[in-house]
């Protein structure tokens, strides 16, 4: 947008109201009784496009939904505001208002109001609740069936019924497992901003995360190896939290890794943690499995997002795991980075700094 025509103000130059008006965040256009543009803030050269001072807005913003009610506010003199969505340069959303001016000049002001951030979040909150309504109710029409069965058919039948009692017990658990990782996300999610300040022996947390889960690997052959050096720098954490980390990342990699193979865990010194310009130390736990399709890589982090629904949901799995590690690699202003290759394997790497004096 052509610098003059920001400055084109009303008939008789800029008036105190429209200096105002200039330095307003959201775009404002002030509009005559035909219409035309009789002033645009610097914020609306964002959405208009072209030569618009004294023009018809139509010749320069074509969304039938604001030039329809820009025409409504200066026949009615009522005012009216209406959502619409703006393709370019990026795809946002706005509240449009259309006041109704008594001036001589100026018949109508649009103010638009970004509300991009609110959108999204409406329609993630609306998302999370119908995924979670889905997860809880997959078990329960699993218990309700299994409750039926034990009532009719299964009645007399003690054999049966240690069967579904059994079965019922497991679909219980992954109800509890759901909940319980739920407020898992929710607690980290709320102390997201408070940085943890504990100074922590990684090896120690590693080794200590590996013996809760030797007895699952075990079972399928498997060992989980902590390569990591004695005399490194304590890294600045929640111990709680990243034994949680790495309890996911190390289920995980048993999870899906092969029978008979080793998980290993390798601490490095990373200096520094990607994103930030503060020293860290970066651990890379690998695990030699069925991999993750690059497809899957980038929303594997995301709430209830599995590369494999049905392998996952067999294995008791919520999906809540890696979104629950990536919040509190977050909290600890870490990073985590996920390299994988299908029918070879995978890498989740988590750096975490080791100074806690923040940028
Ligand atoms: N090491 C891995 N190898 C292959 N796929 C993996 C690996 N780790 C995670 N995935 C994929 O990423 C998805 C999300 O993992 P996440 O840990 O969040 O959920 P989950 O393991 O299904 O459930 P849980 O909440 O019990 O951990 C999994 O369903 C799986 O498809
Ligand atoms: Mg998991």
């Amino acid at each position: 947008m052509a610098d003059q025509d920001v400055q084109q103000l009303t008939a008789h130059g800029p008036t105190p109201d429209t200096v105002i008006l200039d330095q307003f965040p959201d775009p404002v256009i002030l509009l005559n009784r035909r219409r035309e543009v009789l002033f645009a803030n610097t914020a609306a050269g964002d959405v208009l496009s072209g030569r618009f001072a004294g023009r018809d807005l139509a010749l320069s913003f074509r969304h039938p939904a604001v030039l329809e009610i820009a025409d409504r506010v200066i026949g009615t003199g009522r005012s009216l505001t209406v959502d619409i969505s703006v393709p370019s340069p990026v795809q946002r959303s706005f509240l449009v208002r259309a006041l109704a001016l008594d001036d001589e000049a100026a018949a109508a002001m649009l103010i638009f109001e970004d509300v991009t951030g609110a959108r999204a979040a409406e329609e993630m909150r609306a998302d999370f609740i119908a995924n979670v309504s889905h997860e809880l109710r997959s078990p329960i029409s699993s218990l309700v069936g299994f409750i039926e069965t034990l009532r009719g058919p299964a009645a007399d039948d003690e054999g049966a019924r240690q069967k579904f009692l059994a079965m019922m017990a497991e679909e219980a658990q992954r109800m509890s497992r759901l909940i319980d990782d739920l407020l898992s996300l929710s607690r980290v999610e709320t102390m997201e901003h408070v940085r943890p300040g504990d100074r922590l022996d990684i090896g120690m947390v590693l080794r200590s995360t590996a013996e809760m889960l030797t007895l699952r690997a075990e079972e399928k052959n498997m060992m989980i190896e902590v390569d990591c050096a004695a005399n490194l720098p304590p890294v600045i954490g929640d111990h709680d939290e990243l034994v949680q980390v790495f309890h996911n990342l190390f289920d995980n990699a048993v999870k899906y890794g092969r029978r008979g193979t080793v998980v290993n865990v390798r601490v490095t010194p990373a200096v520094p943690v990607p994103g930030s310009r503060e020293p860290g130390l970066s651990i890379a736990v690998t695990d030699e499995g069925v991999g993750i399709a690059q497809e899957h890589l980038a929303r594997l982090t995301e709430r209830f997002y599995r590369a494999d629904k049905g392998r996952s949901r067999e294995m008791g799995g919520t999906g809540l795991g890696l979104a629950i590690v990536k919040h509190i690699v977050n909290r600890h202003r870490g990073h985590l980075a996920i390299r994988s290759e299908v029918g070879e394997g995978t890498t989740f790497t988590v750096h975490l700094p080791i100074e806690s004096n923040p940028q």
